[in-house]
């Protein structure tokens, strides 16, 4: 294979994707970030007009009818909802408000692990998530679970969005928005959001952004 597989794994607003996409980048491996999945299923779900108390009992033909796909690109994956790139779309605050209630759903994680181990095939892969490490690949040379404080997340999440309010008040509004899903990713029965035994714990608390790229960029070459 062409490369280790890298997995990183830890709560909302963690700064994972983005850690993921640099890591990728520097390393010339893909990127594949798994939570744009289960937001595509979950944007083209809304948009279909199915009622999200019925999400639990989706069969696979349905979820096959919704045509949610991700493309391999060059550096990653782009996903698409009957043909359209839905990159935009699937940040929508009403997708962010929802998409944790899809994500329990085993149905729903049973018929996107094929999409996602495909990913890995050919190795030279960063996949962040919550189950990475623990389902998806578990056999994933580097597992790197990073934390941080709520308000640090919320924080950096609100300045990545360009909002102009950075009030206290604004701050643990939204901190208390990333932590509802991480209540439910944690509390699930299915593929919880956990730190697999042999993960390096990062926090990126007091870390700058290059600083941990540059500690898993480090990692990664120990062990590639
Ligand atoms: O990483 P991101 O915040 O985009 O993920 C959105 C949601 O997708 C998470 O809150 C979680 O409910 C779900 N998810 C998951 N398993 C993954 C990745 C994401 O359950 N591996």
């Amino acid at each position: 294979p062409d490369g280790i597989i890298i997995a990183l794994d830890g709560p909302a607003g963690s700064g994972k994707s983005s850690t993921a996409r640099a890591v990728a980048a520097r390393l010339g491996y893909r990127h594949l970030d798994s939570g744009g999945f289960y937001r595509a299923i979950t944007y083209a779900a809304l948009r279909a007009g199915i009622d999200p108390d019925s999400w639990g009992s989706l069969t696979h033909a349905q979820l096959d009818t919704l045509d949610v796909h991700g493309h391999a690109t060059e550096t990653g994956y782009r996903m698409t909802v009957g043909g359209r790139d839905v990159s935009a779309e699937i940040r929508a605050p009403e997708v962010n408000a929802h998409v944790s209630q899809m994500a329990a759903v085993a149905g729903v994680r049973e018929w996107l692990m094929d999409a996602l181990r495909e990913a890995g095939a050919r190795g030279g892969l960063v996949a962040d998530g919550r189950d990475i490490g623990t389902v998806v690949f578990p056999d994933a040379e580097l597992k790197a679970y990073l934390i941080c404080d709520p308000e640090e997340r919320a924080l950096r999440r609100l300045r990545e969005q360009g909002a102009d309010d950075l009030s206290t008040e604004h701050v643990r509004a939204e901190a208390a928005r990333l932590q509802g899903r991480d209540q439910i990713d944690s509390s699930r029965e299915a593929a919880p959001l956990r730190q697999a035994d042999d993960a390096v714990v990062i926090d990126t608390t007091q870390l700058t952004f290059d600083e941990q790229v540059a500690r898993i960029e480090g990692l990664a070459r120990e062990r590639a």
